[in-house]
């Protein structure tokens, strides 16, 4: 069955609190949908964009600052050369039909991943819409494409290294503040939401380092059946949760019942 476009409205921003500022995407269950319909995994890759421009959509309704998605994976190598072409003439899709109506509202569209390995037209591609859109103050949409956060991780560890070799950086001062400097976008809040659709419950290496306190929501459903309703679902689940970042409530902050007491020390 197509994934019909849904006639609920929206609720308005205002209506959810508190929001995230982040929200990560793992698109996953495109080859699942297909399967289910007897087509080929490219056309549930095909519905898993018009699936992603609905995020884009919901994200700029709510007003979320970054919406980050998982695009292309540095383990999608493994696939069938067929289907990795496939991702990367969707990629060029995506530049070709998608990227000067991002522009027109004024969404800004920065990339993570390892550009090595990448053919030389696709980069190319990839910076041009990085520059077009470097000036846009709305929705920053940040495609990760051949990205693993393993190797984002080991990056930054080199990067810090070469420091260290030349005499520009001190081994104590390799801190986790100094690790996330070194990441593909610093600048960028960490996400607050991770969405992940298609019913498997991991992260498969997306933004391992940013994620480490951000709330993960799991969905059922695959990726070309997720709208705007399912990523209000989610914003309203995110909402619900209550983020502590390891410390603890403040209504909490009591002494623990008869420790002091019993054990006469603090
Ligand atoms: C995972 O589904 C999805 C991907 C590997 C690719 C996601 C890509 C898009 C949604 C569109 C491309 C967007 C851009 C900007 C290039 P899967 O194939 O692993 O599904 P399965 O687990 O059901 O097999």
């Amino acid at each position: 069955m197509p994934s019909a476009p849904e006639k609920q409205e929206l609720l308005p921003p205002a209506a959810i609190a508190p929001l995230p500022r982040h929200v990560g995407i793992i698109m996953d269950g495109n080859g699942r949908w297909a399967r289910a319909r007897g087509l080929p995994r490219s056309l549930g890759h095909r519905a898993g964009m018009q699936a992603l421009r609905r995020a884009v959509k919901a994200a700029r309704h709510f007003g979320l600052e970054v919406l980050t998605i998982y695009s292309f994976s540095a383990e999608n190598w493994s696939r069938p050369r067929s289907e990795v072409d496939y991702l990367f003439s969707l990629l060029r899709h995506f530049v070709r039909s998608d990227v000067a109506e991002l522009h027109r509202n004024n969404v800004r569209i920065r990339i993570i991943g390892e550009r090595d390995g990448l053919p030389e037209e696709i980069i190319g591609l990839l910076e041009q819409c990085e520059a077009l859109t470097a000036e846009n103050d709305g929705l920053t949409l940040v495609v990760a494409f051949n990205y693993g956060g393993r190797q984002e991780v080991a990056a930054a560890a080199r990067a810090l290294a070469q420091e260290v070799a030349e005499g520009r950086l001190a081994p104590e001062d390799i801190t986790p503040q100094a690790i996330a400097r070194h990441l593909h976008a610093p600048d960028l809040p960490e996400p607050d939401l991770l969405i992940r659709t298609g019913g498997e419950q991991r992260l498969s290496n997306f933004l391992l380092w940013q994620s480490a306190y951000a709330e993960l929501v799991f969905l059922p459903q695959y990726w070309p059946d997720f709208n705007e309703l399912t990523f209000q679902q989610a914003l309203q689940e995110y909402a619900g949760r209550e983020r502590r970042f390891g410390g603890i409530k403040p209504c909490e902050d009591k002494p623990l019942q008869g420790a002091a007491s019993s054990s006469g020390s603090a």
